[in-house]
């Protein structure tokens, strides 16, 4: 009996070697963890329980029956993040550089699978290079049966993918589809076809980070929802982005303990805003007070920075906030900052997160860079996903909400809850100057009664109190006071239910 139970720890051990030491050393000289150390990290001390490490490849074809690796450099399994079941599968580059075989892909496949029975959040830790290429057709058969479950879970649990060295080939689709993406700044890089292959076909000499590292994928293409400094910062924040998502869809957001006062008044709001209409602020100084504990968890924050994104809580329960930001393109919304932000209210919605809006928009971004590059059909996805979104909606508008921007951005007529408005607040089809200038074309030239009519036209509209005289604005309300009645509003709202009609699936404009 002895002997067996040696015998399991010496398999075990060998397993866990993976690729051996000289390949481990190999990956910590590049600054990288291994997958298991990986895992050490992200789940909870000890709760981690392996499935299939004595898994091995099939192939027989270019000597591959001579070189079989215990685990074939997928480690899988499930553990908790402070106390919560999550799945995680991690490649381990160590083993045939991470490439997918098979029984790889069938290992991933069975983690999928577990994750969706058990309505659990999903990690991917990504290091590899693409389709096994001795198994050829195996492999790529491999990929479809994760990337139709990936597709299968979305919406129903969580699935965050990260990328912690090489991705390409068909590694990359599988992130694609998931709910988020980060990666690991200058270890990390995510293409569909690498350097080489680039320099055949399209003679383009580029490196591996500029054609698809951190620095481009989080604040360019967009595949990216943030970058971290090295592996262990990156695990960590996982942990934290863990605890703000819900399991599951249909099972509510988790609740923590909070020391926060959900009453709590922050009176440096009432300053916020500048005397100048033009002159900018930091929205993320308002997202940051209203929050718990200013804990803000935010998602693209290099990515079309005119709008924030990311996820807080309020008395202990996640919200995802959506806010135009001031500070960039005076908050303007563009095609990416519209893509953005529609994305995020999406999965919100998608697991019953309760969204706050803060909206300070002069209205859509002009040119004829956005009208071609699709500016209405990207600002359309936006107004798609809030009118669509039957979690609770709140809306604060602190300053201005022009034209087609103040309907897209949460408002009343596309199905907002509560909407608030600051009395610095201007509600109007747009802003004083170009107003003035289209419906008294006439006075243009006469320097007083232009600034008469301006002011006329800023004394009438550039109020909260025109939409508030109609219902359109619940309550003007004291920027001091936000947390609180955003707090009040959310709690009135916790048992809101909304059904939509009956349909397939909707026609979002993608
Ligand atoms: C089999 C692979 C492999 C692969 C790497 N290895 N990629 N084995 N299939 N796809 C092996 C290497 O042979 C090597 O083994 C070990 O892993 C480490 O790789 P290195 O090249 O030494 O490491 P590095 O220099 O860091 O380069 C990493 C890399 C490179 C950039 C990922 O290995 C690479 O370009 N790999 C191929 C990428 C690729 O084209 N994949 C196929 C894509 S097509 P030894 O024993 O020598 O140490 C695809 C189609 C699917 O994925 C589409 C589905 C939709």
């Amino acid at each position: 009996m002895k002997d067996i139970l040696e015998k399991l720890e010496q398999r075990r051990g060998e397993a866990r070697l993976g690729g051996g030491q000289t390949r481990i050393n190999a990956q910590h000289g590049r600054g990288k963890l291994t997958a298991r150390e990986r895992i050490e990290l992200l789940m909870d001390k000890g709760s981690f329980e392996e499935f299939d490490m004595f898994v091995e490849h099939r192939s027989i074809d270019f000597g591959m029956e001579k070189t079989k690796i215990p685990g074939d450099g997928v480690v899988t399994g499930w553990g908790t993040v402070n106390g919560r079941t999550v799945f995680v599968f991690a490649k381990d580059f160590t083993v045939f550089g991470g490439s997918l075989s098979d029984t790889h892909a069938q290992k991933i496949v069975k983690i999928q699978d577990m994750a969706l029975k058990a309505r659990a959040p999903i990690i991917g830790l990504f290091d590899a290079g693409g389709a096994r290429i001795q198994e050829g057709v195996a492999a790529l058969g491999g990929y479809g049966e994760v990337f139709r479950r990936n597709v299968l879970a979305s919406g129903v649990i969580p699935q965050i993918s990260v990328i912690m060295g090489p991705c390409a080939g068909g590694d990359v689709y599988s992130p694609a589809m998931t709910d988020f993406i980060f990666m690991v700044k200058d270890t990390s890089y995510m293409f569909v076809t690498g350097p080489d292959v680039v320099k055949t076909v399209t003679n383009e000499v580029v490196t591996a980070e500029e054609l698809g590292g951190a620095s481009v994928h989080a604040t360019k293409s967009s595949i990216c929802d943030g970058a971290f400094d090295n592996d262990v910062e990156t695990l960590l924040q996982m942990r934290r982005l863990i605890d703000f998502l819900p399991s599951s869809c249909g099972v509510g957001v988790p609740e923590w303990p909070s020391f926060d006062d959900i009453g709590r008044d922050d009176m440096s709001l009432d300053t916020l805003i500048p005397d100048n209409p033009n002159k900018p602020y930091d929205i993320k100084e308002l997202v940051l007070k209203t929050m718990d504990e200013g804990d803000f968890f935010e998602i693209s924050e290099t990515f079309a920075r005119n709008i924030v994104t990311g996820f807080g809580r309020i008395g202990g329960r996640t919200i995802g906030v959506v806010a135009n930001q001031p500070m960039v393109l005076a908050g303007v919304l563009d095609s990416d900052a519209s893509r953005k932000a529609a994305r995020f209210v999406r999965f919100c919605d998608a697991f019953d997160i309760p969204i706050v809006t803060f909206v300070d928009v002069p209205g859509f971004l002009p040119g004829t860079a956005q009208e071609q590059g699709g500016l209405i059909k990207h600002g359309a996805k936006l107004l798609f996903a809030y009118s669509q979104a039957t979690v609770p909606l709140v809306t604060v508008i602190t300053r201005k909400a022009f034209g087609g921007a103040y309907d897209v951005m949460a408002s009343k007529h596309i199905g907002a809850d509560l909407n608030y408005a600051w009395p610095t607040a201007q509600i109007a089809v747009m802003g004083a100057k170009g107003a003035v200038e289209i419906i008294f074309r006439a006075d243009i030239g006469d320097a007083a009664k232009i600034a008469a009519r301006t002011k006329e036209y800023e004394d009438r509209f550039l109020s909260p109190f025109v939409a508030a005289e109609r219902g359109y604005i619940d309550d003007v309300i004291m920027p001091h006071a936000t947390r609180r009645r955003i707090a009040r509003a959310l709690a009135m709202l916790r048992g809101k239910k909304v059904e939509l009609p009956a349909r397939k699936h909707d026609n979002l404009p993608v």
